[in-house]
């Protein structure tokens, strides 16, 4: 499992990929880790429930022209500290990690 703040998950999504190469969480054959964010009480956030982001775990407007008709999930922390935030958008419970990147029998990746 990964551990960022929020700022070092945005630079992270960013630079998983090389410029002009098609990003998400798709491309790799192993399923994405959590990400580990601080989250700060009573502040909103956009987790993006698509996959295209590049700045997983949040949304970055992706889904508008990679995903019609998905929307980010919008959520407000509930308390300050780390939090296990789904990347692999299989999660039961999202935007929390359910350990479901683990299962093999789902269907892996970004959404159409
Ligand atoms: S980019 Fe994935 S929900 Fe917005």
């Amino acid at each position: 499992m990964l551990r960022l703040g929020v700022a070092a998950a945005l630079r992270a999504g960013r630079d998983r990929a090389p410029p002009g190469a098609l990003r998400g969480p798709a491309l790799s054959s192993a399923p994405p880790q959590p990400l580990v964010v601080e989250l700060k009480a009573g502040k909103k956030y956009a987790w993006c429930s698509c996959g295209h982001s590049k700045t997983q775990p949040f949304c970055d407007g992706s889904h508008r022209t990679a995903a019609p008709g998905v929307s980010p999930l919008r959520f407000t922390a509930e308390a300050d500290g780390a939090a296990p935030l789904c990347a692999c958008k299989r999660t039961r419970s999202p935007p929390y990690c359910d350990g479901s990147h683990r299962e093999q029998a789902a269907p892996p990746g970004p959404r159409p």
